[in-house]
């Protein structure tokens, strides 16, 4: 069985990434979401609350490839997350030429660390292409719609929590 793990902040889920996680479904016989315990910049939720928004939205948007896709909670290496789940392979997504390089080198490093894994990526949809999490979070902020960008469940809470501190 060919597993793939999915890493990322998910801050929150998009549906960019849900795009990339159907295209993964397509390849991989199982793909693990795996959601970073503490990213970067102040997050929408915690790691459990970003792993159940994405849960939510595999029942609601991708029913039929629910029994493939798992979503877990990580803290640490990418590639020891990969190790303990099985995996030889990592997915990502790739949106435009600027994400490229980043994750052209976040993948030689992955590879470095763990040469038996390799990074697969995908390209998101052109419609896509503009989306990221961190402009939902600033667009939700100041009390911008963000149901285009975002799982509908998503929308809903950010929109329920209010601008300024929009939360799931
Ligand atoms: O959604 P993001 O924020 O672009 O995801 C980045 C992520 C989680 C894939 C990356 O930060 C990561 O792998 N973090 C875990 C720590 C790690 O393995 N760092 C080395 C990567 S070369």
């Amino acid at each position: 069985m060919r597993t793939a793990v999915y890493p990322g902040s998910f801050d929150p889920i998009t549906l960019g990434h849900v795009d990339v996680l159907r295209r993964a479904a397509g390849v991989f016989d199982r793909v693990v979401v795996a959601v970073l315990v503490n990213p970067r910049k102040a997050p929408v939720a915690e790691a459990e609350g970003r792993a159940a928004a994405i849960r939510e939205t595999i029942a609601e948007t991708l029913p039929e490839l629910a029994g493939r896709i798992d979503v877990t909670t990580f803290d640490g290496l990418t590639v020891d997350a990969c190790r303990a789940l099985g995996a030889r392979h990592v997915v990502r997504g790739l949106r435009a030429v600027s994400d490229f390089e980043a994750e052209l080198q976040m993948a030689h490093m992955n590879h470095r660390l763990a040469p038996e894994i390799d990074t697969v990526f995908f390209m998101t949809a052109l419609e896509y292409g503009y989306l990221s999490s961190s402009l939902v979070k600033e667009i939700a902020r100041f009390g911008g719609d963000v149901s285009a960008m975002v799982p509908p469940g998503v929308a809903a809470r950010l929109r329920a929590s209010g601008p300024e501190t929009p939360r799931l």
